[in-house]
């Protein structure tokens, strides 16, 4: 029977020299040491031995058995270090030596300044929220007291889907589900709602220098009680300060927008002239910046919230306009055209 184990050990040695893959050893691992392997063999034969025998036997073929394991686990070791070694001969050398690519990608200008505008609200309290640009009807009209066929709806005409949906024509479309997210805590916990939520709009438009079918906007709301027109232009002041990095001069204009009652035009003191009035101010000496107001209370009631209890004042920040000012980009169209030539020279301290 000692000839058994010794004929089973000298075949696995033979074998074992012969496997050059992880998968073979496997094999070979399941040939001998499983259910119906050559080892399990050997201690079914043992059944015809004395009980002398199968105590030597037995213990021979344990020995047998841990040594093969041994073997494997052993022969698994190199052959994983082998694999390793030639990954790594397959890589391309290089030289640790050499001076780094300083040829770096650049963020969007549009980026820059909204995440310039997004700190700057935070600091101030505000939550920054996401939102699709896919939206309903509802959310994007009729929440904000635009029914159907109402003539504020001809200047926002927008690509449509199958569906019904549509691709959102101002952040506005957002107000909706934020005064419903918020308004428990509104109610419940007396904390103000104050959010922003920047995203990108569509609108179904003939392109010039000034107008494209797709830019950016900044919605911004905020709900309490007690809220009034001076918190507004103190936000918007403070904002556009910041941002411009000096102080700004503002000033509402009377405007109209079905969501808001009343409605502004905010005004900025023109950047470029300091308000003496210049061609890009067309001599005013002031520029249209950020559309807002006191938001309706049909709006608030859409949104779950008591008007009766409740105001808040809403606006939506131009982004795209916001970026081309403060670059000095001329051409709305350079922005969403791709070139890097453009696009990469700017950087967030200029
Ligand atoms: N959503 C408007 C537009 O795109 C801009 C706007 C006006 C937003 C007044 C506001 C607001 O929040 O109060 O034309």
């Amino acid at each position: 029977m000692a000839d058994k184990t010794f004929e089973v050990r000298e075949s696995f040695a033979k074998a074992l020299a012969e496997v050059s893959a992880l998968t073979d050893l496997d094999k070979l691992r399941v040939e001998y040491l499983g259910k119906k392997g050559l080892v399990t063999d050997l201690m079914k034969d043992m059944k015809s031995l004395s009980i002398e025998e199968k105590k030597t036997f037995g213990q021979a073929v344990n020995v047998l058995k841990d040594e093969i394991t041994e073997a494997i686990a052993a022969k698994q070791e190199e052959l994983k270090q082998r694999e390793i070694e030639l990954e790594n001969s397959r890589m391309p050398e290089f030289d640790i030596t050499m001076p780094a690519d300083l040829a770096r990608g650049s963020y969007h200008p549009i980026t820059l300044v909204q995440r310039q505008c997004e700190e700057i609200f935070k600091s101030m309290g505000f939550t920054v929220e996401d939102y699709s640009e896919v939206v309903t009807d509802y959310e994007c009209f009729e929440s904000l007291n635009i029914p159907k066929n109402h003539p504020a709806r001809d200047m926002q005409d927008t690509y449509y889907l199958d569906n019904g949906q549509l691709l959102k024509t101002q952040t506005s479309a957002a107000q909706n589900a934020i005064y419903k997210k918020y308004k428990d805590q509104l109610v419940n916990e007396g904390k103000a709602i104050k959010a922003i939520f920047p995203g990108r709009c569509f609108r179904n438009e003939a392109t010039d220098a000034c107008h494209e079918n797709t830019f950016f906007q900044m919605e911004g709301v905020m709900v309490d009680r007690n809220i009034s027109i001076s918190n507004l232009i103190f936000f918007m002041k403070t904002m556009l300060s910041e941002v411009f990095r000096k102080d700004i001069k503002v000033r509402l204009r009377p405007g109209f927008f079905p969501f808001v009652e009343p409605g502004f035009e905010l005004d900025i003191s023109c950047l470029i002239c300091g308000g003496e009035g210049c061609p890009s101010c067309k001599h005013s000496g002031w520029l249209e910046l950020c559309p807002c107001g006191m938001i309706h209370p049909e709006v608030l009631s859409a949104g779950g919230i008591d008007p009766e209890e409740y105001i808040g004042f809403a606006f939506g920040l131009g982004l795209t306009r916001l970026a081309m000012m403060k670059y000095g980009v001329k051409d709305i169209r350079d922005l969403n055209s791709g070139s890097l030539k453009c696009l990469d020279q700017f950087t967030d301290d200029k």
